[in-house]
């Protein structure tokens, strides 16, 4: 094999998704955009990005979300600004989001699915191996998820997504894997199902949004009817691409937010916040005071 297909260089993150979950704030706001604490969602999941080896980013966007690739320019007049009043640290911090990685942008011209924002990706990822990441899975953890992920493919040269246990309510939420241990974490895939009814589901392994892909995924995506909801499923395009190279799962190491829901996203807010040395005496100091006052 050559060096390419064993390195993971690039990153798809689909955000080309409306945002209703979040109305009315995300009307003119892409969703993608909405911060945890100071940091919007989707630079979060860049860094993890970036804390992964990887040096190119692939957005998949669509009208009305051309802001999220302008977070990743430059701003010099802002720059200039912050440094001639002294904040420099914040000037930094701004130059420093835009020298992350490469980001380019593609559009996905209708809402066909996941499995179709994958595929419009097809030139810019070419014949190598990819990570895809869904920007409302945000997963806090010593060792970034992507990095844990990039190094189970590195072994064992297979795709591989992202595996949590979910309770029985939330297994129709999510894409459910079946499968073989064959070593701490690591679980030999012979199922993938797209959102299941709880009866049909053969285990409670959900795929959370971060898988690494072999450039064959295109193919399958390429001839895989609308499933669920009438989309192309990115699940049902995996589940061939099983049948014919092997996949595996990793129950990877961290703590996963669902930072497309509300309370998910209140809960990533309130742990990140607290994670600030400068936030988490204050946050503490007023949550203890909400539960003492009855207010909660
Ligand atoms: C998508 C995938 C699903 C996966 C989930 C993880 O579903 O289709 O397989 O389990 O992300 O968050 P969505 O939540 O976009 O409906």
């Amino acid at each position: 094999m050559s060096n390419t297909k064993n390195v993971v260089r690039k990153a798809v993150i689909p955000a080309a998704g409306l945002g209703t979950r979040f109305l009315p704030a995300t009307k003119s706001v892409p969703k993608e955009l909405l911060p945890i604490v100071d940091v919007p969602t989707i630079q979060l999941i860049v860094q993890e990005v970036v804390d992964a080896g990887i040096d190119t980013v692939i957005l998949v966007t669509a009208k009305g979300k051309s802001k999220i690739v302008d977070h990743f320019d430059l701003f010099p007049e802002l720059e200039e600004k912050l440094e001639r009043e002294g904040k420099h640290d914040l000037a930094e911090k701004l130059r420093s989001t835009c020298n992350m990685v490469k980001v380019v942008s593609i559009r996905q011209g209708e809402p066909r699915g996941l499995g179709h924002a994958v595929l419009c990706t097809k030139q810019l990822v070419g014949d190598e191996p990819f990570v895809v990441l869904l920007g409302d899975d945000l997963v806090d953890a010593k060792v970034p998820c992507t990095k844990q992920m990039v190094d189970v493919y590195s072994k064992y040269q297979k795709s591989v997504v992202a595996l949590m246990e979910v309770d029985d309510s939330d297994v129709p939420k999510f894409g459910i894997c079946g499968g073989k241990e064959i070593e701490p974490r690591v679980v030999e895939l012979d199922k993938m199902v797209e959102k299941p009814k709880l009866v049909d589901a053969p285990s409670k392994m959900a795929i959370v949004g971060r898988y690494i892909l072999t450039p064959e995924i295109f193919d399958m995506l390429e001839s895989t009817p609308p499933g669920k909801g009438g989309e192309i499923q990115l699940t049902d395009a995996m589940a061939r691409l099983m049948k014919s190279q092997g996949f595996y799962g990793y129950r990877f190491e961290g703590k996963r937010y669902d930072a497309g829901d509300k309370f998910g996203f209140l809960q990533a807010n309130i742990a990140y916040a607290l994670k600030n040395p400068e936030i988490r005496p204050k946050l503490m100091d007023y949550m203890k005071s909400v539960v003492e006052s009855g207010e909660a």
